[in-house]
């Protein structure tokens, strides 16, 4: 959930309901059967027709069948327990974790944390910039985890790698929203340092600034001892914060083209920070990538460029804000502010690498993965050696991607590899009906991506990827967020979180449902289980939502735990697809949570409830050890919604604020795997 995000506020059932808008299914397929002419097969038309049916009514429907493979809901057997064995807990409202039986979740990192042994206490009263660089940061999200030593298969030491991806200033500073006790604007118009705001605004330049070096990420290394805890340590050489003002490399083929010059950076090669990071993923030669989302939120006044200037068109496709910005930083720092620097926003929206095994090593920003509000960069080896790295476009209506690296990976050689994300080929999906689909390369001179129809270079089809993509007919998803790869199976994950703007007519067989509040996830079995192939199959996975009021589609099996609007995903040793969620109690009566399924038997899609966080959080970046004996996961924004004064959630540390904190899940029994019964 993000600030930008708009939530459904109608009532559920008139929105499902075909009655509502007086139409009925068959009128609804009817028109898509005449907008598309033929619908090859009976492949899937069974989700289709499941659509606005109730559990009852899909028992009863003969068409009910999924969209490839799969039992028919009417045929299901029910499974008393996924395969990985732990009892389901139920939706949960409290203002406390839920973990299933046998095993314990705690907070292990809390926003303001020591990562440094001299680093302050968190203090709510004494913030800075200064200190935030030295504690963990706010609103984590992606978790990666890399066993230390480097290339062993540790599991129970490593570095954890995490996004800090935005913050929410009114649950940090005190007085925020009702009036900033600090901000003299005497002072600030004494000093050189300080801006005033045009008007007396509840932030400052000491909020701001906080703000910023509260985002980025953490890395810090973690340590099991000899009876089993976990802990942080706090003088390893490799903790880091990563900020908002950290600089970093800008490499591939959009590196130093015109779009990206400032007046700090002429050469548009080196920008400071990174914002926004949502998910992640890491590389084989062991370096993590993390995704900047939503970096519209933090540039203000487009409305300041000229109507006919060509970099307008592809700031407003990000949604930038044609005046201030909300959090105001433009105020501030001048590069925020489209007025003084049309530029800046094209330095944001990449995929950033981040050597961890080096805290001195500077992030680069890999331009050939393309300019999009990313979800994570997950990786998978293809036959021949190349990687591919799977992102996602978090909005409603964008689009999911592929990169492949132009050379093989090296694993005797990490030197040599780490260039490799500067040099290959960025690929764009099209999902069709028939259950095939393909991958559009977005190359520079090919097809409609050539100068005349505005991309002068490769460097410019990647500054404006979500440009290029509508121009060679990619399919348009429902909000794509993670992408990712069961490694025992090879299938590749797409999780889609909703879309409520979809109409009828815009439905598609990969994004099945108007009014899509629920979201789902699509199975893509790349051609030759090759992560380097241009063609795939893909069927839905999952059709998420609550099975009494919506088509939805849980591989058929009765008795599971509805989930609703998935966002994060990660695999257990076994290939269990686990599933965080993003805007839950939206949909369901429940905090969001982490959820399991089976991807492959007779359990596949047999969804069960495995942990609940609280009020106002999301839950986020979930992530094992190596050997699956201990799951973090993070709980975001808690007490989103709420105010300081008036706080919805009070976790972990019962006191307002909340405190967003990246939580340890270990079972009860020593050595055993998460998820295992007891
Ligand atoms: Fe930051 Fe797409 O969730
Ligand atoms: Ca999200
Ligand atoms: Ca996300």
């Amino acid at each position: 959930m993000k600030r930008s995000e708009e939530f459904y506020e109608g009532d559920r059932d008139e929105v499902l309901s075909t009655e509502g808008r007086g139409e009925t299914m068959q009128d609804v397929l009817g028109r898509r059967w005449n907008r598309r002419g033929v619908v090859g097969g009976g492949l899937g038309t069974g989700m289709v027709l499941t659509m606005g049916l109730t559990m009852s009514q899909q028992a009863t429907s003969q068409e009910a069948t999924p969209v490839a493979g799969g039992t028919p809901a009417s045929g299901a057997t029910p499974v008393a327990e996924a395969e990985t064995g732990f009892q389901p807990i139920s939706l949960d409202t409290g203002d406390q974790l839920v973990v299933a039986a046998n095993h314990s979740a705690v907070p292990f990192l809390r926003w303001g944390d020591p990562l440094f042994p001299d680093a302050p206490e968190w203090d709510i009263d004494n913030q800075s910039a200064e200190a935030q660089e030295q504690q963990f940061g706010y609103n984590c999200d992606w978790i990666g985890f890399l066993p230390l030593p480097q290339g062993s298969d540790a599991s129970d030491r490593g570095l954890l790698g995490i996004n800090h991806e935005y913050t929410n200033p009114e649950l940090m500073f005190k007085g925020y929203l009702t009036g900033n006790p600090d901000f003299d604007p005497v002072e600030a118009e004494a000093s050189e340092d300080y801006d005033i705001p045009e008007s007396l605004v509840n932030t400052s330049q000491r909020i701001v600034d906080t703000e910023i070096a509260a985002h980025g990420l953490s890395i810090v290394e973690v340590a099991r001892d000899e009876s089993g805890n976990w802990e942080v340590v706090l003088d390893s050489e490799y903790n880091r914060r990563i900020t908002g003002m950290t600089p970093m490399e800008i490499t591939g083929p959009a590196a130093g083209i015109e779009m990206l010059r400032t007046t700090a950076d002429p050469d548009g090669t080196e920008v400071l920070g990174t914002l926004n990071n949502c998910a992640g993923g890491t590389t084989p030669w062991g370096t993590f990538l993390t995704g900047e989302e939503n970096f519209q939120q933090y540039f203000a006044n487009l409305n300041q460029l000229p109507e006919d200037d060509p970099v307008r068109v592809v700031h407003e496709r990000f949604g930038i804000s044609e005046e201030g910005s909300d959090r105001l930083w433009e105020e501030f720092h001048d590069r925020f502010d489209l007025a003084e620097e049309p530029n800046e926003p094209f330095r944001f929206g990449w995929v950033v690498e981040i050597d961890p095994y080096d805290a001195g090593s500077k992030p680069m920003k890999r331009t050939a993965l393309g300019r999009v509000k990313h979800e994570g960069a997950t990786s998978a080896i293809a036959p021949g050696g190349q990687v591919a790295f799977y992102t996602g476009d978090d909005e409603v209506f964008e689009y999911a991607y592929k990169f492949v690296t132009a050379n093989a990976w090296d694993p005797d050689d990490r030197a040599a590899n780490m260039d490799l994300l500067d040099d290959g080929t960025l690929y764009v999906a099209r999902f069709d009906d028939d259950g095939t689909g393909e991958w559009i390369p977005l190359v520079h001179g090919e097809g409609e991506l050539t100068e005349d129809n505005g991309f002068a270079s490769q460097g410019e089809v990647l500054a404006k990827t979500r440009l290029a993509a509508d121009a060679v007919g990619a399919t348009k998803m429902d909000r794509p967020e993670d992408f990712e790869t069961n490694p025992v199976t090879g299938k590749v994950y797409l999780v889609c979180t909703n879309n409520r703007g979809r109409t009828i007519m815009e439905t598609d067989r990969a994004n099945p449902r108007p009014n899509n509040f629920a979201g789902q996830i699509v199975e893509i079995t790349e051609d030759d289980n090759d992560h380097a192939a241009t063609t795939f199959a893909w069927e839905i996975f999952i059709l998420a939502g609550d099975p009494e009021h919506s088509g939805t589609w849980y591989g058929g099996h009765s008795g599971i735990s509805p989930l609703a609007a998935p966002d994060n995903l990660t695999f257990d040793v076994d290939g269990n697809i686990w599933i965080s969620t993003d805007g839950m109690p939206n949909n369901l009566p429940g905090n969001d949570g982490l959820f399991v399924a089976p991807t492959e038997g007779e359990a596949r899609g047999r969804t069960q409830q495995f942990f609940s966080t609280v009020p106002g959080a999301e839950c986020s970046g979930p992530v094992f050890n190596t050997d699956n004996t201990a799951l973090f996961v993070s709980v975001q924004h808690p007490g989103e919604g709420g105010t300081m004064d008036e706080p919805t959630s009070r976790w972990p540390d019962n006191e307002s604020p909340a405190r967003p904190s990246v939580v340890l899940i270990t079972h009860n029994d020593p050595g055993a795997r998460v998820g295992q019964l007891g």
